[in-house]
């Protein structure tokens, strides 16, 4: 059966590495109907939302979301770009990306990280990042309410001012979204082959809360015999992320763990113009390289199309093409590693265009 991709091409460089990079799905020959909608900075400047009705009802309809990047500021600049009729109505700007996550409950960010560039070591593994609750849950209190400010209050710290003295953010973890995540990290391992799969949480200080998701994943782990899995320290982690990345698989975290884990994922590979992305939840998704939108960068035709190409490598192998995915993630790493047509960022001198020609023409070749 076929199957419909919605392209959201956005802002500044998304559109540019994604014209260049998806001739590639000419040559793969797949029932794939591609249909392009709007997004990001203009649609909010002259509609109010930054994602319009219009192109909701193409993600509805889509098996799989393509994004380029989007451009998101702060609410005050955000309003002050508003066409002027828009601006009484004072719509409340919430960034694209935002939006997509919270309706279409994406509940996990996965973000793949490989030597791509060669030299070292190899390796591979995969941060999966739980992407609704935890630190980020939105429980972030400035002054302190009433309600929480009795058990704030025992904190010597605390004893010193009143509410208005002391923020405090909740970390929530539900068994809901543990469960979720945490078998969604095992099924990400089994499926792509990753060999084990570790949890980066704190529990030599949160001790009560990683005690709690340690049964969890202790629980959910029962499943899969096959795979090993443990709980490190998150500074842990990213020290051994960076002296020996080749020791993990599957690295699963809350949204704050996850969060900072996923950047420096992104820095072990070689950089933001290497990077792909996934949003994964029960009903949807969007695919999206790392980077964003690079406004100084666009239209000088220097962005590294190497990410959008990875991204869509992600996105076929999710829509049941891994064939074809293996194809293109080989095509990039042959051009990354000849390093003979690769933009700046790789210490090469190609357009966009032609380093995206350089991996188109390496997949036909094999
Ligand atoms: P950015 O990722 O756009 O750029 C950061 C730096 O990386 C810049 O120096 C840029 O030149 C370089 N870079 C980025 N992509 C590259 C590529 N493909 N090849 C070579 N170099 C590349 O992040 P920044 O500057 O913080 O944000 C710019 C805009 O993008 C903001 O409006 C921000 O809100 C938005 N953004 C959107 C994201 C998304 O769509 N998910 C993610 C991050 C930022
Ligand atoms: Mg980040």
């Amino acid at each position: 059966t076929r199957k419909t991709v919605a392209v959201l091409p956005g802002d500044g460089i998304g559109p540019e590495v994604l014209d260049a990079a998806l001739p590639v799905l000419a040559d793969l020959d797949l029932p794939l109907d591609l249909e392009f909608g709007e997004i990001g900075w203009d649609c909010w400047r002259t509609g109010g939302n930054p994602v319009p009705d219009r192109t909701w009802d193409l993600i509805g309809r889509s098996d799989a979301v393509l994004l380029g990047a989007t451009t998101s500021k702060p609410r005050r600049e955000a309003l002050a770009e508003l066409a002027p009729e828009l601006r009484e109505h004072a719509p409340q700007y919430l960034s694209p990306i935002i939006q997509l996550r919270q309706r279409l409950d994406l509940f996990a960010n996965l973000r793949p990280v490989e030597n791509h560039l060669g030299g070292g070591t190899p390796y591979r593994f995969c941060v999966v990042r739980e992407n609704t609750e935890g630190l980020y849950a939105g429980l972030d209190f400035h002054p302190v309410p009433n309600a929480l400010w009795p058990l704030v209050a025992e904190h010597p710290n605390a004893r010193r001012g009143g509410p208005d003295d002391a923020t405090a953010s909740i970390r929530l973890q539900t068994s809901y979204g543990l469960d979720r995540i945490l078998r969604f990290a095992f099924e990400t391992a089994r499926r792509h082959g990753y060999g084990r799969v570790t949890l980066a949480d704190k529990p030599n200080v949160l001790r009560r809360s990683s005690a709690y998701v340690r049964e969890r994943l202790e629980a959910v782990a029962a499943d899969y015999p096959e795979l090993p899995f443990e709980v490190l320290n998150v500074d842990a982690v990213a020290l051994w992320m960076a002296r020996r990345p080749e020791r993990f698989g599957v690295i699963v975290a809350e949204n704050m763990f996850g969060d900072i884990l996923s950047d420096l994922g992104g820095g072990v590979m070689g950089g933001l113009g290497l990077a792909p992305s996934a949003n994964i939840g029960e009903r949807g998704n969007y695919f999206e390289p790392v980077h964003g939108s690079a406004p100084a960068m666009a239209g000088r035709g220097r962005a590294n199309p190497a990410a959008a190409f990875l991204t869509i490598g992600m996105m076929l192998e999710h829509l049941g093409f891994p064939e074809a995915a293996g194809s293109v993630h080989d095509a990039v790493r042959q051009v990354v590693r000849r390093r003979d047509r690769v933009t700046y960022d790789l210490g090469g001198t190609a357009t966009t265009t032609d380093m995206a020609r350089a991996v188109i023409e390496a997949g036909q070749r094999t």
